[in-house]
């Protein structure tokens, strides 16, 4: 795990934006794993910049999401589907047909999953992966747990994350309870991964991530085991490490 420490939100999404461009430009048909939630929107900024300016062509590029709510369709503003289209994908250049989020609107989660999971066979494992982090240690929606799921599943979300995610919709009632997620394996099969963490109220779980032991009940623990990992975090969130 390579920790690169960086003072603040903006300096961590310039920085984790130059190297999912590096990509891009060393591989212009490169597969990108990418996450919702906060932390990624200031890097998917700078994405959409380089590609105004003329400086990232993601014409050739494919990229697949890491999970999506159970029951919420790509139109639904709240779903992971509209998140991407709005923040990246109606903004640049890619092919929408090249870009994949799991099928909230599928009912049953064996079928979801399964097509899923057939669908990142078929694409390979992801170039770069870029990971959010769970107040509780999630990456994905792979919640604490007492052992590693390899592949797509259905979770049931923890309170925690409902907590969490709240802030985006008009009322708690109105989170969904359960979420379709890749699974830990897909993740950790990815070359390289990018973790992007900001804000002391997520100092105490990186800190639990990067210097705990390795263990399903902190998901996130498990990247200490890839070969290729760099956690980008700001001050605030690297202010519990020794
Ligand atoms: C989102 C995802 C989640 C988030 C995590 C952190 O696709 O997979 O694991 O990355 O919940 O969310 P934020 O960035 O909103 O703090």
């Amino acid at each position: 795990m390579q920790i690169c420490k960086v003072k603040n939100y903006q300096e961590l999404s310039r920085k984790a934006a130059n190297l999912i461009a590096a990509q891009v430009i060393l591989k212009p048909d490169s597969v990108l794993g990418l996450a919702t939630g906060s932390s990624p929107v200031g890097t998917y900024e700078h994405l959409v910049e380089m590609y105004e300016n003329g400086d990232l062509d993601f014409s050739q590029v494919t990229t697949v999401n890491l999970d999506e709510y159970k029951g919420l369709a790509g139109s639904d503003k709240q779903s992971y589907r509209y998140f991407m289209n709005t923040h990246l994908f109606h903004k640049i250049n890619i092919n929408h047909a090249n870009t994949y989020v799991p099928n909230g609107t599928e009912p049953d989660a064996e079928k979801a999953c399964q097509a899923y999971n057939e669908l990142l066979h078929k694409i390979g494992s992801a170039d770069i992966q870029i990971l959010g982090l769970g107040h509780d240690g999630h990456i994905g929606f792979n919640e604490p747990s007492d052992h590693f799921e390899n592949e797509t599943h259905c979770v049931d979300l923890t309170e925690t994350t409902i907590q969490a995610n709240k802030r985006f919709f008009d009322s708690e009632k109105d989170v969904p309870k359960q979420a379709y997620t890749m699974g830990i394996g897909t993740i950790m099969r990815c070359r390289k991964i990018l973790v992007v963490v900001s804000g002391k109220d997520k100092a105490e779980i990186l800190k639990q991530v990067v210097q705990g032991p390795v263990t399903p009940e902190v998901p996130g623990s498990i990247l200490q085991f890839h070969p290729d990992c760099m956690i980008i975090a700001d001050e605030a969130a690297l202010s519990e490490m020794a």
